[in-house]
């Protein structure tokens, strides 16, 4: 006789909640319209000052797309900045699954408000904890299994391309059939540029400084290559293809070492990390909110750790990138 394990009966106490609040979220658009959302901070609201939509840039040559899966959970003042950034470097449609336990009215309020993004972005309530595997498993084998590659970052991460313009073109370069099942790009870890507070700014212009990059990887998978066991941990395990670098290398890592590939290329392409951003996100982040790898109710685990950096390097590579691909937008500040 099989007994429910914890975590199918986490699942489906998760599928109730799914079903009760998406009868809930009918109402959102009705309560946001009559009441006034309140943000606790205010975003800077480029959207008042700027009237074009964000275009994305263009394939040269081809007709395939790079999907996107983000999980997020209350961080919306992020929201603005990130989305421009990867929607004008041409990932589209990017899946954006809100790990809040009641849907997340700021959300969707700030996405009442980006109506020029609709045809790109994606909201789906997914309040499963922990949320990683659960959510990646439905983008890739559900909501984006269409799309030919689909990456898996956090809004923390802001993907720096140093030879093309856009996604696409990076991705049919690096990432050719039948060899590669998906693409590993390292981080490059940033500082708090010794800021304390949040300011609303973007986070690309706030933290500007790094100690440099880190053996950590994410990568961008070809979901018809994905295994239906992904057992993620920052790459995913493949059916067929490999694991490869920009370098054209196959990385052949095992156990916890799937989420490294130490000495990687740093030429082509970077995964610009904002974990800090500034010492009272993170301590909001670490000490209050907890990570979304920790069960709901878990205490939060890298609270009080001394691990702030400020960054020793000025490399503001990421916001040279947003200015110049969302000129009108961002060249204001
Ligand atoms: C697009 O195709 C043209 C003609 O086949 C080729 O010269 C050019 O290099 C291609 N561009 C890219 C970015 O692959
Ligand atoms: C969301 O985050 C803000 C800080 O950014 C915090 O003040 C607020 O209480 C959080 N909301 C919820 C519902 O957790
Ligand atoms: C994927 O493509 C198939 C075949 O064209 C289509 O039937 C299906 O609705 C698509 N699924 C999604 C989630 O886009
Ligand atoms: C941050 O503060 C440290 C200690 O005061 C200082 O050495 C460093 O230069 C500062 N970094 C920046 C980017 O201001």
């Amino acid at each position: 006789m099989h007994i429910l394990s914890p975590s199918y009966v986490q699942i489906c106490v998760a599928c109730l909640l799914v079903l009760l609040f998406s009868c809930q979220s009918l109402n959102v658009r009705y309560f946001l319209i009559g009441e006034e959302g309140k943000l606790m901070y205010v975003n800077y609201d480029a959207s008042t000052s700027y009237d074009g939509g964000i275009q994305a840039y263009a394939p040269s040559n081809y007709t395939s797309n790079v999907a996107m899966c983000l999980i997020v959970k209350n961080e919306t003042i992020y929201m603005d900045e990130w989305v421009d950034f990867h929607v004008a470097l041409g990932f589209s449609p990017i899946y954006i699954y809100d790990n809040m336990l009641a849907p997340d009215l700021e959300l969707a309020l700030w996405y009442e408000k980006r109506k020029d993004l609709h045809k790109h972005v994606r909201i789906i309530h997914f309040p499963i904890t922990p949320v990683q595997v659960p959510a990646y498993d439905m983008c890739i084998k559900e909501d984006a299994k269409n799309s030919t590659f689909i990456a898996l970052f956090d809004i923390d991460e802001f993907l720096v391309l140093k030879k093309h313009n856009n996604v696409i073109d990076f991705m049919e370069e690096h990432c050719q059939e039948p060899k590669c099942g998906q693409l590993s790009v390292n981080w490059l870890m940033m500082g708090t540029s010794n800021e304390t507070v949040y300011q609303p700014v973007p986070v690309t212009k706030r933290n500007v400084h790094t100690d440099g990059m880190w053996g950590t990887i994410k990568t961008i998978v070809r979901p018809t290559y994905v295994d239906d066991n992904i057992g993620w941990r920052h790459s995913v395990y493949l059916k067929k293809g490999y694991w490869l670098d920009t370098r054209g290398n196959i990385i052949n890592n095992k156990g916890w070492k799937r989420q490294a590939n130490n000495e990687g290329p740093s030429d082509v392409a970077l995964l610009h990390h904002y974990s800090y951003k500034s010492e009272e996100e993170w301590n909001y982040k670490n000490c209050i909110r907890g990570s979304s790898l920790q069960n709901r109710l878990d205490k939060p685990s890298l609270c009080h750790r001394k691990i702030l950096v400020g960054g020793k390097f000025f490399n503001d590579d990421a916001w040279q990138q947003l200015k110049r691909m969302v000129p009108g937008k961002y060249g204001a500040f």
